[in-house]
């Protein structure tokens, strides 16, 4: 039997129109003109992957503003390649905004490019496929929206070909097709279950101490991470910092060294994407180099996946162990396979009853985290939510892979939770009540997705 459903006491939302209206306000009312910020109070900066989302979401509003927040995050693109997680803001604009761990705990002046202040850590590579989104909306269009999105991604290609060479050879040079991380934050998954045995082995050595300030926005703690885990979070920031974020003695210094099966399905996806960006252009080496690494990556995610469970698995590279648990990641198949069997397959098991078919749903959206698996904690951030923006990206997967039904499903279902109208970070999957950060960004941008969609 289902729960009773949160209903918003103040005002949902009565249609769509609505829907795309209160939307657009989000992100105009999060744009500081340089930058869209994650979210209000909890992020008030520019995250990697969040700023990808948010640039396809604007791209139904107008192109040039989307173009512009992917120039900003590209900006702060270091020599190496890598695009770093957190883009800071100009603290005198946001003044009393107040996120931690800030610029000066990261330590990374000197390593970012002059005038820049960034985090030391990467983010899921979802760029190239939501430019690839975005050029091809804008070209649809035709007109002056086509011929800016062109030449924004003629003119930006050779950056987003840096930053996948610097993954390539950072992170995966080892030729397995999957990435490693050095920090949960990397895969943007937080404190999601996967990462609990590799953080159970970081133990915080002489830690500088800190304040937490996400506690100060988000009242019930209950909804983040924890202490313990904030304590872990800052441990491998420091570490990092102290051999100043170099990639060639990261896996000598760094407690947590993860295969993040996700990242590398993104990965894997967007190397297509790019190749499809590049080939448009003529650039027929580059074509043949992303095409080979979107293979690899693609090989990678498949040999990942547990016969036992049907779902793909992360790698903890200090034990050697693989991490079967069953959190949205091993799913990471459907951004990414070309094998019909295992598409079909994962797609069965995603709606089955311990994920999206799971009839004490609010909606028939995938937690984070099975609703079966004692594991899941259904309001605690990566450990049980509903996060929108996962929904948005895997069915996009699904809807560029020729199953336009099955989008059109997951789409009226997420439209139907975001209708009570709070653009939650995410939601409490047997009530659908809004939670973490309300006026979410990317929650925003989906929502304009979904209606731009169909
Ligand atoms: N997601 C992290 C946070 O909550 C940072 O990337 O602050």
């Amino acid at each position: 039997m289902r729960r009773t459903l949160w209903t918003n006491p103040d005002r949902p939302i009565a249609d769509l129109d609505e829907l795309r209206t209160r939307a657009r306000a989000v992100l105009a009312q999060n744009d500081k003109g340089t930058m869209v910020t994650a979210a209000p109070n909890l992020y008030p900066h520019q995250w990697s992957w969040d700023a990808a989302f948010v640039a396809t979401g604007l791209s139904t509003v107008g192109v040039p503003r989307a173009l512009a927040e992917l120039d900003h995050l590209l900006a702060a693109q270091w020599d190496s390649g890598m695009i770093p997680h957190i883009v800071f803001a100009d603290e005198v604009q946001f003044r009393g905004a107040g996120y931690f761990p800030g610029v000066d705990r990261w330590r990374t002046e000197g390593a970012s490019p002059a005038g820049v202040k960034s985090s030391g850590i990467c983010q899921p590579p979802v760029h190239a496929t939501l430019v690839r989104r975005i050029v091809e909306r804008a070209t649809s269009r035709g007109g002056e929206d086509g011929r800016l999105a062109e030449e924004f991604a003629r003119r930006t290609l050779p950056q987003w070909i840096r930053w996948h060479e610097w993954m390539r050879r950072a992170r995966a040079s080892d030729g397995s097709g999957l990435v490693t991380i050095y920090h949960g934050w990397e895969s943007g998954m937080d404190n999601s279950p996967r990462f609990d045995g590799p953080y159970s082995r970081v133990h915080p050595g002489d830690l500088e101490p800190f304040v937490r300030t996400d506690t100060r926005i988000v009242e019930d703690a209950s909804q983040r991470p924890s202490d313990e885990e904030y304590a872990r979070y800052l441990w491998l920031v420091q570490q990092m910092a102290d051999v100043r974020f170099d990639d060639a003695r990261l896996p000598g210094a760094v407690d947590f060294q993860v295969k993040d099966v996700f990242m590398s399905a993104a990965f894997a996806a967007a190397n297509e994407d790019l190749a499809v960006l590049a080939e448009g252009f003529g650039h027929s080496d580059e074509v043949t180099r992303l095409r080979e690494w979107s293979a690899e990556f693609r090989e990678g995610v498949d040999a990942t996946v547990d016969p036992a469970t049907g779902l793909a698995r992360d790698r903890d590279l200090l034990t050697g162990e693989w991490i079967s648990l069953p959190t949205i990641a091993g799913f990471a198949p459907l951004l990414s396979t070309a094998d019909p069997a295992l598409r079909a397959a994962q797609l069965v098991l995603i709606e089955g009853p311990d994920w999206a078919g799971d009839p004490r749903l609010a909606f028939p959206l995938s937690p984070s985290t099975s609703t079966t698996s004692p594991l899941l904690r259904p309001r605690e951030y990566w450990r049980g939510p509903v996060w929108p923006v996962v929904t948005w990206y895997i069915a996009e997967a699904v809807r560029r892979h020729g199953d336009g039904g099955r989008y059109a499903r997951w789409r009226e279902a997420s439209i139907a939770q975001l209708m009570e109208g709070h653009f939650g970070e995410y939601y409490e999957p047997f009530t659908g009540e809004p939670l973490g950060s309300h006026h979410q960004s990317w929650t925003a941008a989906v929502a304009l997705e979904w209606l731009d969609s169909s």
